[in-house]
């Protein structure tokens, strides 16, 4: 029975050890907030931490999740205060239908805690996820006023 820490609490899941993270994390704790898209990790809707990097949760056996820090869209704020991240997406008006959102929020946090100062190239060459309401040019504002915030 795989035993995972999601967003600072433990959970004793009952799932098959291949069973992709993704579906545990939203048929078994309930955390709905990441999105199933392509199911392939071409998408990025998915987009969840482990240990600090942005994983495409469709992709990852939860087996390859326990004994790590999972954190997911509802475990960014801290507190009650809302990550840069995402007061710089409310700020911008980023989403559009939303819900590539969570999953594209979550992979921005991964990379301003790596590069605090991305240029657009890293922005263009980490940032894969796919919007099908394009919203590339906010998101790319949102996330030079999330640095500068
Ligand atoms: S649903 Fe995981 S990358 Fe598309
Ligand atoms: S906001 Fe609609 S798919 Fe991205």
């Amino acid at each position: 029975m795989p035993r995972l820490v999601v967003n600072g609490k433990t959970h004793d899941v009952d799932a098959d050890p291949n069973t992709p993270l993704l579906w545990v994390l939203r048929e078994q704790i309930g955390l709905t907030g990441t999105k199933y898209g392509c199911g392939i990790a071409q998408c990025g809707a998915c987009t969840v931490h482990v240990d600090g990097t942005a994983v495409r949760s469709c992709s990852l056996p939860v087996s390859e999740a326990e004994g790590k820090q999972i954190t997911t869209i509802e475990g960014l704020a801290q507190n009650g205060v809302l990550h840069p991240v995402q007061k710089a997406w409310l700020e911008h008006d980023v989403p559009q239908c939303g819900y590539c959102q969570t999953g594209m929020i979550m992979a921005v946090a991964a990379l301003l805690t790596e590069k605090p100062k991305p240029t657009d190239a890293d922005i263009d060459s980490t940032i894969t996820n796919i919007c099908r309401c394009g919203t590339f040019q906010q998101v790319r504002a949102a996330i030079h006023a999330a640095t500068d915030a």
